[in-house]
């Protein structure tokens, strides 16, 4: 279904996740690639023309539950499911996790009862996982401690805004193979970039996320390398970086900050890679760690604008998963 305006631009009606063969987003393999270009659709008519979905939420209720910190996510999803409609709660879960009082299958009944779809951001990855097994409801994972679908759908869309082909793109995920990389590698798969990966021995990324890029590789064309030379950076057209301790590795900081010092993302690191090269990071960046101030504030960062495509990515996604196409 298309809704036609009284200009000849004609906004695509998000397709329904039923034909497009998810209810619940718990990794980046939620997406196919029909997936994905339906959403980039969609986050990219909302962009062109704020406004052109108000409404299509209301009455909707979206629950967000958090163990974890969060500016982006959190304000992207409240800030954007409210521009559709839809009456967002937020409930801090900080201080007592998903689990402690009640099981995670609980939470996700009980929520179920009340709330049109749950974001939630965990701890541990199989919090989410039991959640969606217990929830009539679509669950969304705004970051576990081994996924981030979100972001790697707003962290393409930026891409695409950038460089329009994704097939191909040469992109190099800098640091520590942790839950950003991995959904990196496997939406950045499905959509056939070229992805290096660099990071430090032994802080690769997940064999699981791994086998499914792999697979994912194979019908699309994508092309995946893990390796620890920061010399691969050569000619690449994204620069990729996150944080070196992920939420939840305090203990670990100091080893870590060793470790990785060698792969801070500064002006020499940027100058091995293509001379139209962009810097991405997910943000929060810790400065002088990970990324230098020129960098982070310099020309080729495209940081802000991967920021703001939170909101828009996960518009889409919420458009997907609860518009009424006959509304
Ligand atoms: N990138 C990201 O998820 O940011 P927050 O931790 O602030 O939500
Ligand atoms: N890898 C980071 C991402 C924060 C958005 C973490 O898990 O803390």
């Amino acid at each position: 279904m298309t809704i036609a305006l009284a200009s000849p631009i004609v906004i695509p009606f998000p397709a329904r996740p039923a034909t497009l063969g998810f209810k619940h987003v718990l990794s980046a393999a939620a997406f196919g690639s029909d997936a994905l270009r339906s959403l980039f659709d969609v986050a990219s008519a909302w962009k062109a023309r704020p406004g052109v979905y108000a409404g299509a939420l209301a009455g909707r209720t979206v629950v967000l539950l958090f163990e974890k910190p969060s500016l982006r996510t959190r304000l992207s999803f409240e800030i954007g499911a409210s521009k559709l409609g839809a009456h967002v709660v937020y409930m801090d879960i900080s201080k007592q996790r998903i689990g402690e009082r009640e099981s995670p299958e609980d939470y996700a009944s009980n929520l179920s009862l009340w709330a049109d779809a749950v974001v939630t951001r965990t701890y541990a990855h199989h919090t989410v996982e039991a959640m969606a097994r217990a929830s009539s409801v679509p669950v969304i994972n705004g970051l576990s401690e081994r996924h981030h679908p979100c972001q790697a759908l707003a962290d393409l869309l930026t891409m695409k805004e950038r460089f329009g082909d994704l097939r191909g793109l040469k992109i190099a995920y800098v640091g520590d193979g942790n839950n950003v990389c991995d959904s990196l590698l496997i939406a950045g798969a499905t959509v056939g970039a070229d992805l290096m990966v660099i990071c430090p021995p032994g802080y690769d990324p997940s064999p699981e996320a791994v086998r499914i890029a792999s697979q994912r590789a194979r019908a699309s064309g994508a092309e995946i390398m893990i390796t620890d030379e920061m010399e691969a950076l050569h000619n690449r057209q994204v620069v990729y970086t996150d944080t070196w301790v992920s939420m939840g590795q305090d203990e670990e900081a100091a080893a870590r900050q060793a470790v990785f010092a060698p792969y801070q993302i500064n002006a020499r690191a940027m100058s091995l890679a293509a001379p139209d090269a962009v810097f991405m990071h997910c943000l929060p960046a810790h400065r002088g760690h990970e990324v230098t101030d020129e960098v982070l504030d310099g020309p080729q960062s495209i940081a802000l604008q991967q920021a703001d495509n939170r909101l828009h990515a996960q518009n889409a996604l919420l458009l997907h998963l609860l518009a009424d196409p006959n509304a």
